[in-house]
């Protein structure tokens, strides 16, 4: 790959998706939520940064996503952009953000575009978002769709289940995919997806396919980071592979750190200060006493 290998860190610009699609090239997103975190996926050379509402499961502990708030969402993609230089930046809108008007969702999405540094914004949904993301795209505003398992409709579907598996959810998905690539969308994530339904989607497209659950053969993976480096409680799903333990890690350190603390070995000398040579311990002690 030449136009995007982390040795070469042109910014990833929304087009140059369209160009690794068209020469096969997989490009790699990852969610971040803060700084640091910003700085070693986009440092480690990751083409997209999502700046997902998964946070409501992951750093939040709301249990799903429906309480993430467009400020969290805010916030996080202003530390994210403070912490990245290379990586598309693409926001969440988060549930509620989008669906009381399509004037108060242009205006979220300029927010999170304007004030938070945003290059793109992501919503769920197929068909019932075509005139909105037809309007957002009029506005300069560069759309990822999302179709397949949207964990916004978690009440509706009453779970998070694997999403086409009939031929007639399968024929659904497929045309809601044409519909929001005809809209404007300039990628589309399709989650928790019979792999096989992924890849057609992904051949009849030209716009990328991001693919979570979905199988090797969308244009793109994305992940959630805690996902992949073990940062997360529970039970896992199938298509998640964890590359780290950092719980562990995590704990491990903690565990140290309070030993050293209750054997009085934290902190040595080279740890603290001492006074400067010339302030005499003698007289600072008969003036405290
Ligand atoms: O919120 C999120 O992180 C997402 C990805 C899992 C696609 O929507």
């Amino acid at each position: 790959m030449a136009y995007l290998k982390p040795d070469k860190p042109e910014k990833v610009y929304v087009p140059a998706l369209r160009a690794a699609k068209e020469k096969g090239e997989k490009l790699a997103c990852l969610t971040a939520y803060d700084y640091p975190t910003a700085r070693i996926v986009d440092e480690a050379g990751v083409d997209i940064i999502l700046i997902g509402d998964s946070m409501g499961n992951v750093i939040h502990g709301y249990g799903n996503t429906i309480p993430v708030t467009l400020d969290e969402i805010l916030s996080a993609v202003k530390a994210v952009k403070r912490g990245s230089n290379r990586a598309l930046i693409v926001a969440d809108m988060p549930y509620g953000s989008y669906h009381t008007g399509d004037n108060e969702a242009v205006s979220n999405a300029l927010k999170l575009m304007k004030d938070g540094g945003a290059e793109a914004v992501k919503l769920e949904g197929g068909r019932n978002r075509v005139d909105l993301v037809k309007r957002l795209v009029d506005e300069e505003i560069p759309v990822m769709a999302h179709v397949g398992l949207t964990p916004q409709s978690v009440h509706k579907l009453g779970g998070y289940r694997v999403q086409g598996k009939t031929a007639e959810a399968a024929q659904i998905l497929i045309e809601d995919a044409k519909m929001l690539e005809e809209a404007g969308a300039f990628a589309i994530v399709l989650e928790l997806v019979p792999r096989e339904v992924a890849a057609l989607v992904t051949q009849e497209l030209k716009i990328s396919t991001v693919g979570i659950g979905a199988g090797s053969e969308c244009d793109i993976q994305v992940l959630v980071l805690h996902d992949l480096i073990g940062f997360t409680f529970g039970r896992q799903p199938r298509f998640v592979r964890q590359y780290a333990n950092v719980s562990q890690v995590i704990t491990e350190a903690i565990t140290n750190w309070m030993e050293d603390v209750r054997g009085g070995k934290y902190p040595n000398e080279n740890e603290s200060y001492g006074l400067p040579e010339d302030v005499d311990l003698e007289k600072l002690k008969a003036i405290i006493r």
